[in-house]
């Protein structure tokens, strides 16, 4: 790490990193803020109200490796082993795909419909690292989640996610299914295979999160045979398919497409 200053406050190093960063990232500032909280166990807040303060050649040195780990593609979530979703923190790795800011509408709706229809049992399929279940189980505390995926490194994040934000005993950490539920919300792997070899960005994700079959479609079809709920809520990737249309019609559903905040279509709402 060079500079034109000799002093390394917080300040200097957040500039210095946020324009080193530019060449690599399309939010060079917000990574070196994150590293830089990571590395120093304060949040970002402690960062702005301590920008003169110069820091200790331990934590420059502990600092500048993540910056060049970062500097060298791995995702800062990586770095950091956590990721924020519905204002809660949560444990992420390699195993698992890495929680979209998307996916927060999709448990919004849930959670404002249930709350109006008072839903209380929940399947999330393919939980992934259990933001959806262990989200659904904080912000509805009279509901159980059952959370299912076929990775089993999968269930094992969800648990320690449920356990740290205190639902455990309310999210069912399972490998298969369950019966009698009123609601389905899953975020299933949806590319098509020809989308993901297209995508080489994802490639560092795991490949049975993002891959639904030729056709995208695989899990959708599994999930609709398997349970029989009040209604299903699905991501589903924009714009909405002709195929899980036809999915959807052709075995007698209901549904409605919902629009997120940028105007895709990224929600789907089923029922019989
Ligand atoms: C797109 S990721 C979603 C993870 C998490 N729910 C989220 O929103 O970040 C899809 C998940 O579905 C799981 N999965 C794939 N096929 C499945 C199946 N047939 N049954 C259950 N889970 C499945 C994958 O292992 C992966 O964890």
């Amino acid at each position: 790490m060079a500079s034109n200053t000799n002093v390394w406050n917080v300040r200097n190093v957040l500039n210095w990193t946020g324009k080193y960063l530019s060449k690599i990232s399309k939010s060079p500032r917000t990574d070196a803020e994150i590293l830089l909280s990571y590395v120093s166990n304060q949040n970002r807040l402690w960062l702005y109200t301590n920008f003169d303060l110069k820091l200790s050649k331990e934590m420059l040195k502990k600092f500048r490796e993540v910056v060049e780990l970062r500097f060298k593609g791995v995702p800062v979530y990586h770095i950091t082993g956590e990721k924020y979703f519905m204002a809660l923190k949560f444990k992420v790795n390699d195993r698992v795909l890495v929680p979209r800011p998307e996916t927060e509408e999709l448990v919004e709706h849930v959670i404002m419909d249930s709350k109006k229809m008072k839903w209380k049992r929940f399947v999330d399929v393919g939980c992934g690292s259990g933001i959806i279940a262990v989200s659904i189980a904080k912000y509805l505390p009279n509901s159980h989640v059952w959370a299912i995926d076929v990775d089993r490194s999968a269930l094992d994040l969800t648990y320690e996610n449920a356990k740290l934000h205190d639902v455990s005993k309310r999210v069912h950490v399972k490998k298969s299914e369950v019966e009698h539920v009123d609601v389905v919300v899953s975020n299933p792997p949806y590319l098509t295979q020809s989308e993901w070899e297209e995508l080489p960005e994802l490639h560092h994700e795991p490949y049975k999160a993002l891959v639904g079959g030729e056709d995208g479609n695989n899990v959708y079809k599994y999930i609709l045979q398997k349970y029989s709920p009040k209604v299903f809520y699905f991501e589903i990737a924009h714009p909405f398919r002709q195929s899980l249309k036809d999915v959807f019609e052709e075995n007698g559903f209901n549904y409605k497409i919902f629009k997120d905040l940028s105007k895709r279509e990224r929600i789907a709402v089923v029922w019989k």
